[in-house]
């Protein structure tokens, strides 16, 4: 008679999982606070007074007085520092952040097993069977009285713990965590028999994977970025291009894989594929993983301008007719002038965190508004503007913005800045008219319209 699904098995081993490490780190180290959780052996070998009824227990001497919860087939909330008996399945309420028990898989398949043969016929579980099931498995685990040798308590408290482990080794069988897939598909990717059209797939697959905070972390670990960076370095571009989607979503908010990309040499490998010939499709990949790759990171940024970025970036944008890779470039100009903006502002607050003066520090560093002026940026951002794209004036706009208490003198001086403005700014309020009759008033035009004329003030004056 099979009582539970193998479905119902593979979650509740799922929950084991939890238990394992409870068990060990409680059983194995004899260890007890508040807040791990407790696991006794029943040595009363006494059973609950009914199916849904805690009971207390007392056990050995050296471990005090510990309330023991008696699980059942249903779940029953923890109260802190209540224990409970090997072999239970523990789990976290994550809409209550408590922890409950019940009855664990290993105690209700013992009873299956042992007993099946005189159960043949039943189909469910009743109270009553539950009871002597449980009775009979405390009997069997300890089969000695009180006064048994200490050794014999403590294999008896393995026992469960070993049978677990091989439960945990049969649901590895069935259920692929990340960590293995992962494994798998770098495996796989770094074998001398895997074809292009393989690599891409598994790319694709390690992009949607990476975007987990820990799984990006796992392949960082795991010796994925160096594999991902000779992806970059390959000479078919849809490798470079899937492999720089790749290392972009893996940096992007991760500190800790940001910092191993930049130590593997990631920000030379990009700069090197932006500076040279190549599809406008891997490069506009590229400049996705290098904008991951410096937010938030000064060190990065530092370095990205010591590398000569921004001057592979003005060649890159002088080259870009279509204006794809112009607003990139711009906007990644504009998040990282913006970002050290914000941090020199947190100062004026007065609630500042320990790790603020470091972090001033460091941006301090990141020679940014010099570079800028230096190469060029404040004459070569307009240019954007004689897009068609509104989403792309807009960018410009913030980004000139953003830019103007280092270049307003070269705004003033510039031969088409003012005009542009003047023009767009007609063509704008003309459509936020239209934009009121249909009834948006603060729509995305107004917004552009309140650029516009934010630019026009700083530039009068
Ligand atoms: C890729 O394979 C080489 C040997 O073929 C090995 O040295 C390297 O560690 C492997 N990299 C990863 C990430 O598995
Ligand atoms: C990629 O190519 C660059 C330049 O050719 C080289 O410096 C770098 O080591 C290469 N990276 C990998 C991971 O092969």
């Amino acid at each position: 008679m099979e009582l539970i699904s193998s479905r119902a098995r593979g979650a509740a081993f799922l929950l084991l999982l939890l238990l394992l490490h409870c068990c060990q780190i409680d059983t194995i180290l004899g260890q007890k606070s508040d807040r791990a959780l407790t696991v006794v052996e029943n040595t009363e070998g006494r059973e609950g007074g009914g199916a849904d009824e805690e009971a207390e227990v007392s056990v050995d001497e050296d471990e005090g007085d510990l309330e023991v919860v008696q699980p059942t087939e249903d779940w029953q909330t923890l109260k802190p520092g209540q224990a409970v008996p090997a072999g239970s399945h523990v789990r976290l309420n994550l809409q209550t952040g408590q922890r409950e028990v019940k009855l664990g898989e290993e105690q209700l398949k013992y009873w299956t097993q042992e007993h099946k043969e005189t159960e043949e016929h039943q189909s469910t579980i009743s109270p009553v069977e539950l009871k002597r099931a449980m009775k009979k498995m405390k009997e069997d685990l300890n089969p000695v009285s009180k006064d048994t040798h200490q050794q014999d308590s403590v294999a008896s408290k393995y026992r469960p713990l070993e049978e677990l482990r091989r439960d945990m080794a049969q649901l590895d069988l069935l259920v692929e965590t990340d960590v293995q897939i992962m494994k798998r598909l770098l495996d796989q990717f770094n074998s001398s028999k895997c074809t292009t059209e393989q690599k891409l797939s598994l790319l694709l697959e390690l992009e949607y994977l990476v975007h987990q905070v820990d799984n990006a972390q796992t392949l960082s670990s795991m010796g994925g970025l160096q594999l991902i960076l000779e992806g970059l370095n390959s000479t078919d571009f849809r490798l470079q291009e899937s492999s720089a989607f790749v290392l972009g979503s893996a940096v992007s908010s991760n500190p800790e894989v940001q910092v191993k990309a930049v130590e593997c040499g990631a920000l030379q490998t990009l700069l090197t594929i932006l500076a040279t010939a190549q599809p406008i499709r891997v490069k506009k990949k590229v400049l996705f993983a290098l904008a991951s790759l410096l937010r938030n990171f000064p060190y990065a940024q530092r370095h990205f301008l010591s590398h000569g970025g921004l001057q592979v970036l003005s060649e890159l944008f002088r080259a870009d007719g279509g204006g794809v890779l112009r607003t990139r470039i711009v906007t990644m100009l504009y998040d990282m002038i913006s970002e050290k903006e914000l941090i020199s502002q947190a100062g004026l607050d007065l609630v500042l965190d320990a790790s603020h003066e470091e972090r001033v520090r460091q941006y301090s560093e990141v020679s940014l508004q010099g570079e800028l002026l230096e190469k060029g940026w404040c004459n070569l951002v307009p240019q954007l503007l004689e897009s068609t794209e509104h989403d792309y004036r807009e960018k410009a706009l913030r980004a000139l913005l953003a830019m103007a208490p280092m270049c307003l003198d070269q705004y003033r001086s510039h031969s088409s800045l003012l005009g542009s403005l003047l023009s767009l700014r007609d063509q704008y309020q003309e459509m936020v008219q239209s934009e009121m009759i249909v009834g948006e008033e603060n729509g995305y035009y107004a917004e552009i319209v309140e650029l516009i004329n934010a630019l026009h003030v700083k530039m009068k004056r």
